[in-house]
């Protein structure tokens, strides 16, 4: 452990993905206990770029959470989450499987097929985890792509008018586990969870602003009728999800991305449904309300 070193001593080898968000990180090994203060570099570059990606990483299991531990606690897993069976190695209830792969003609994973609106993990409850990590274990030859927007830069460059009339305002979010569309309020069932936070999250830890809202779980502005804010709603996805916030993750066998769920959000674009596709994802939970 270099414990003894100030985080200002460790010089990590960075790229950045694109203007406003992720940075790939490269020379390290997670499958070694990283020490205190690579720890600490990590952390400042993630808190300032949202997303942060590692290749060519061969992890166990507990390496994975091990790596989750740096950045907080493990979150418990969805509603709708699949925990890798200890027959096939699972050793966390924590970890999850995202895969297509079938047997007997039952998915083995969660969120199986094709593409997902652009979405915050666990938004739809009162404490959102702050973070998501995923392993790519095996990726199709093409597609099946994340794409990550920086919620900084969004909410940076809305539009002042629409930022006036937001202020202040709260959004509810609705989610049905594993539906990988957008929900219709008004059928509840086990599988659903629902929340209003912030429409401007203040990030708690380096305190900026981001726009908090989403096309996949934010049905309606609290306090406000029909259409406007349906109308203020579409005007902050448009604008949230432009190409210019956007980094586009193309997967390779043996990558590791975390992403900051409270100053971005993320999509997966469509993928052939005859090629293979598993990560192991695994999440770290958040302490507050976002405010
Ligand atoms: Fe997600």
């Amino acid at each position: 452990m270099n414990d003894v070193l100030s985080p200002e001593t460790v010089k990590l080898d960075t790229v950045p993905l694109s203007p406003h968000i992720a940075t790939e990180i490269r020379g390290l090994d997670l499958a070694k206990p990283l020490d205190g203060a690579t720890i600490a570099a990590l952390r400042r570059l993630w808190l300032d770029r949202a997303v942060l990606l590692f290749r060519g990483q061969t992890f166990t299991q507990e390496d994975l959470l091990r790596f989750a531990g740096y950045f907080g606690e493990v979150g418990k897993r969805g509603l709708s989450g699949k925990a890798i069976p200890s027959a096939l190695g699972g050793v966390h209830p924590d970890i999850m499987f995202i895969s297509n792969i079938r047997k007997d003609g039952k998915t083995i994973g969660a969120l199986p097929d094709g593409e997902m609106n652009f979405h915050h993990d666990m938004i739809q409850t009162e404490i959102p985890h702050i973070a998501s990590l995923l392993y790519a274990i095996e990726v199709p030859s093409y597609g099946g792509d994340t794409c990550f927007a920086s919620g900084h830069a969004a909410y940076d460059t809305l539009d002042p008018e629409i930022k006036a009339r937001l202020e202040g305002k709260r959004a509810f979010h609705h989610y049905q586990y594993g539906s990988q569309k957008r929900g219709e309020p008004g059928r509840a069932s086990d599988l659903v969870d629902e929340f209003a936070h912030p429409v401007f999250r203040t990030h708690e830890e380096n305190g900026r602003k981001a726009i908090y809202v989403n096309r996949l779980m934010s049905l309606k502005i609290e306090d406000m009728e029909e259409p406007e804010s349906s109308e203020l709603l579409a005007a902050l996805f448009d604008h949230a999800e432009k190409d210019e916030f956007v980094y586009r993750h193309q997967w390779k066998v043996g990558d590791l991305v975390i992403w900051d769920n409270r100053n971005s959000m993320h999509a997966r674009t469509d993928f052939p449904s005859d090629q293979r596709r598993l990560m192991w994802r695994t999440q770290v939970r958040g302490t507050q309300r976002p405010y």
